[in-house]
């Protein structure tokens, strides 16, 4: 069987979830789990980069989150899930790859220049708040993440990585020395390959085979080779012509996985936030989901029972959708339109449905509840698992940098 391709993720420890978690990332998550290697985390350091000032709730908070994944059936059999800070491997990559980023790269980042301008009461001109899309960068490429599912605003982070790999290879991986007869010669090397686009190596176990793209090569290096005053370089390549190089891939390039996701807005009708207090919490128990949908905004031009409404700007028709049967949907859907039903019939009913379909869930939730040492002892054991990968990628990367294995042969 194909290895399966790996899955990262990560998630700030915010606390209880809400529903909009769970439609934004979870649903998706849980669907990945059952077709890729999946590691999800609780990124406590990234809580410190935005609020190093206020720790009390970041265990507590790591804690509710991870209950809430379990509750909503992310399975620690299927998939790994543990603490950022329990894999220590994360900081170092972090420092080795500081070493190559420009600070321009993480400058123009645009949650960056953002979020300093939406936190103007945080003090955000911190070292770690500018390097946060680089610690970013480590979490991904230290288990060879393929896949980052990610919301829009995040995508950057993943393009950042990207470049950041693309920039390791070139420092620290180019072996163009047997092809060329230059043992040694490091920055002619890393000429040569700058000027052919492409990264070459020595061939070995761990590499893969790429094709030298000969025709535009030849030309781009014929003009690189004078200038570089290495005439000789051009004929030995060219020996080497309509042959395969070996590439050595130290790391990943990961690609961000953008999904589709159904739209859940908030019960006054705006995106669901926390901050918004707009939001249905996974641990929300049935009499508290009653009373917040009943006062749940509707079509606000349906001000009387008798005044038909439009169900496609009200947010409780958005909710049918999603937690109802479908004839459940047709009948709000028709009632709503005709003015045959009213909106506090229609609410219930929809509330009925989600409390329903939030069962299962928060039946799990109160069996983790009663027992967190068994939410703390499954994140441990994802975080064993997932070091013994971390410490791999790092012997990779080590070698990478410092050629440790040639100075002790
Ligand atoms: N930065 C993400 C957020 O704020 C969380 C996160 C940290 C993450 N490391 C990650 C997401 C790696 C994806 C991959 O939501
Ligand atoms: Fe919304 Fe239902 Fe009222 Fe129509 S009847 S406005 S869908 S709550």
């Amino acid at each position: 069987m194909a290895k399966r391709k790996r899955v990262l993720s990560g998630m700030r420890p915010t606390g209880r979830l809400h529903l909009g978690h769970y439609f934004g990332a979870l649903q998706n998550w849980l669907k990945l789990q059952e077709e890729y290697e999946c590691f999800f985390f609780v990124a406590d350091w990234h809580a410190l980069t935005t609020h190093y000032e206020d720790t009390s709730s970041v265990a507590e908070s790591t804690l509710q989150v991870a209950m809430d994944w379990l509750s909503v059936g992310l399975d620690p059999e299927k998939s790994t899930l543990f603490i950022q800070s329990s894999v220590l491997e994360h900081a170092e990559l972090h420092v080795l790859l500081s070493m190559i980023t420009p600070l321009s790269w993480l400058e123009r980042v645009p949650t960056y220049k953002e979020q300093i301008e939406n936190l103007k009461d945080r003090d955000l001109g911190t070292y770690g708040f500018l390097g946060y899309p680089l610690l970013q960068s480590a979490d991904i490429v230290i288990y060879d993440a393929d896949f980052v599912p990610v919301g829009e605003d995040q995508v950057p982070h993943v393009e950042v990585t990207r470049e950041i790999v693309r920039r390791f290879h070139h420092t620290f991986c180019l072996h163009i020395d047997d092809a060329l007869g230059l043992p040694g010669n490091a920055p002619l090397r890393k000429q040569i390959g700058d000027a052919l686009g492409v990264d070459l190596f020595i061939p070995g176990p761990q590499h893969m085979l790429v094709e030298l793209p000969w025709p535009e090569c030849r030309a781009k290096l014929r003009a690189r080779i004078v200038e570089i005053g290495f005439d000789n370089a051009m004929t030995k390549l060219s020996s080497h012509q309509g042959k395969f190089f070996r590439m050595k891939r130290v790391l990943v390039e990961p690609q961000p996985l953008l999904t589709q996701t159904p739209r859940l807005p908030g019960l006054d009708g705006r995106r669901m936030a926390k901050s918004y207090g707009n939001a249905i919490w996974l641990s929300d128990p049935p009499e508290e989901i009653r009373n917040k949908t009943r006062n749940m905004m509707t079509d606000p031009q349906r001000q009387r029972r008798t005044d038909p409404g439009r169900p496609e700007v009200c947010p409780v028709f958005s909710w049918h959708k999603l937690f109802s049967p479908p004839e459940t949907v047709a009948w709000s859907e028709q009632g709503c339109r005709t003015a045959g039903i009213g909106c506090v019939e229609c609410k219930k009913a929809m509330a009925d449905n989600l409390i329903k379909w939030m069962e299962p869930i928060q039946t799990r939730r109160k069996e983790l509840e009663a027992n967190p040492q068994q939410v703390w002892g499954m994140l441990d054991a994802g975080g064993n698992a997932a070091r013994t990968v971390a410490r791999r990628t790092m012997k990779r990367v080590r070698n990478a940098i410092f050629k440790w294995d040639e100075a002790r042969k």
